[in-house]
């Protein structure tokens, strides 16, 4: 018999029930007693109301106009597995958020559920009455307390009673045992007069699965049924395209947190050119700590890409050396508590100043924002922002004499030539998601018109990859993106990450002047 055979008892325990196999948790009943005992009263806390929770209100009373008569199910999602017993991080799902106005850390498992009532009977005159369905923290004399190492307050610290959520955001709270019934009471073909329930699907597969086998069992049919949850995922996509002003707040707090991240990471980037071969990760470190400390964390894994690297659109490796006399295009945003998220670009010259050859491709990634900020006007589409962009990118690479063909050539859909070196699109929604209203209708979105309240990227950038022939050689390697934050109001619109410096004066003038005012350092 070798020692790595199994035992019967081996057998049959669950693999999912062997990380257990570590620890030795007493589980006497002197030991439970013991642990329930002697604990101080907790601290009775004064509930405020929290400002977002009457725009979350309006939010609601919004997709309630949408779905008279109809039950809307909206999961927070669970936890997600980092592996075997530990977790990431929680963060809910966006719909669910913008809905409750829950931020940082609320709630796993939860559920958002609007009932219908009759109409304008409902919250605030709307079609429905909203209900919180979560897990609410234990006592200190339960099982859980102590326990429960994923509610546990022992675990996990001490989460919100259902009376306390409930102040706070102005919700109907109820404990997640009663989530079953509350979604599936009354189900059923409308044909029949059962009740249509729509549910944001992929969220919690356990509500997918309730959801899913009520459907069966009273008989409606799973595909129009997913047809109508997808209704309810574009209308609720579609809703966060116009943000409100707690929303505009919380971007420009976000916003805010980037541009001192950015300020940390011209502070190390001396250090950085200093490390041997990964000064790219010292800087999306420097980035991270603000991230952290400011805001709840990054919004995207940061872009710290220099030389070639930035020619990668994607490059979240980070692994490469910070070099004297080269760019490092930094991508990065800091997410705020309330989970909105900026997404920001500088393409920065390492020792400070720009070379003749990338200062003339910056110009032009700057001159094609420009042209794009002119059309981010209310009244013009969304698309006419990328247009403007693509006009200014093609006539300049036509008069560096790289286009193959004419500029009108490269412009009209048959060409397309310029986008060669710049692929990705010029601007997306932003808000809780970096790529925001992911959902919304084409016709909402690229086709849409803009609007006051609109907030979105602005993001040209020249890509010439090391191995790229079709250049001269003294383009090859370099990569320059600019990202700004764009808020369109009544008359134009507003620049929210206008405090970061943007022409290339500007950030050779910032960048020395940080290093100047701290010792003279200069990696040049
Ligand atoms: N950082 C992702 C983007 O710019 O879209
Ligand atoms: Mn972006
Ligand atoms: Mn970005």
């Amino acid at each position: 018999m070798t020692e790595h055979s199994s035992t019967p008892q081996d057998a049959a325990q669950p693999l999912s029930d062997r990380v257990e196999n570590r620890s030795q948790r007493p589980d006497s009943a002197a030991f439970q007693q013991f642990m329930a005992s002697q604990w101080a009263e907790a601290e009775p806390t004064e509930v405020e109301r929290a400002p977002v929770a009457d725009f979350a209100a309006e939010r609601r009373r919004r997709i309630s106009e949408r779905f008279p008569g109809e039950r809307l199910v909206l999961p927070a999602g669970p936890l997600k597995v980092r592996s075997n017993d530990t977790d990431y991080r929680f963060r809910p799902h966006s719909a669910f958020a913008h809905l409750t106005g829950l931020g940082v850390d609320h709630e796993p498992d939860a559920v958002l559920v609007l009932e219908p009532v009759q109409e304008g009977a409902g919250d605030d005159g709307g079609h429905h009455e909203a209900t919180l369905y979560f897990h609410p923290m234990a006592g200190r004399d339960s099982k859980e307390f102590y326990a429960d190492a994923k509610n546990g307050e022992f675990w996990v610290g001490p989460r919100p009673t259902l009376e306390e959520l409930g102040a706070a955001y102005g919700l109907r709270t109820r404990d997640l045992g009663g989530l079953e019934d509350a979604v599936t009471k009354n189900a059923g073909p409308t044909a029949l007069g059962g009740l249509r329930v729509r549910l944001v699907r992929e969220v919690d597969l356990n509500v997918d699965a309730l959801v899913d086998t009520s459907r069966i069992n009273t008989g409606v049919d799973l595909e129009s049924s997913d047809a109508l949850d997808g209704e309810l995922a574009e209308a609720l996509s579609e809703l966060r395209l116009v943000k409100d002003a707690h929303e505009v707040g919380q971007l420009r707090e976000a916003v805010d947190a980037t541009i001192a991240g950015f300020t940390d990471i011209v502070h190390v980037l001396p250090a950085a050119a200093g490390h041997r071969h990964r000064g790219e990760r010292m800087v999306e470190g420097a980035f991270f700590a603000r991230a952290r400390t400011d805001g709840n964390d990054l919004g995207y894994d940061t872009i710290a890409a220099c030389g070639n690297n930035a020619t990668v659109l994607h490059w979240i490796r980070n692994t490469g050396r910070v070099i004297p006399g080269e760019l490092i295009l930094v991508d990065a945003g800091v997410e705020a508590d309330s989970l909105y998220t900026a997404d920001i670009t500088r393409t920065l010259p390492v020792n400070g100043r720009y070379s003749e050859v990338q200062r003339r491709i910056y110009q032009a990634v700057l001159d094609a924002a420009d042209a794009a900020f002119d059309a981010a006007v209310p009244g013009n589409r969304f698309r006419d922002v990328h247009a403007a962009a693509m006009e200014v990118l093609a006539r300049r690479l036509e008069s560096w004499g790289l286009l193959p063909v004419p500029a009108e050539v490269s412009l009209s859909a048959a060409g397309q030539h310029h986008r060669r070196w710049m692929p990705h699109g010029t601007s997306h929604h932003l808000g809780l998601d970096v790529h925001d209203c992911a959902q919304a209708k084409r016709e909402l979105y690229v086709d849409g018109v803009i609007e006051p309240g609109m907030v979105f990227t602005i993001e040209p950038g020249l890509y010439f990859k090391a191995e790229d022939l079709a250049v001269p050689e003294e383009y090859r390697g370099i990569g320059v993106r600019i990202e700004d934050d764009v808020l369109i109001t009544e008359d134009g619109n507003v620049n929210l990450s206008s405090g970061l410096p943007r022409t290339p004066d500007e950030v050779e003038a910032w960048m020395t002047g940080l290093w100047h005012a701290r010792e003279g350092v200069d990696p040049s």
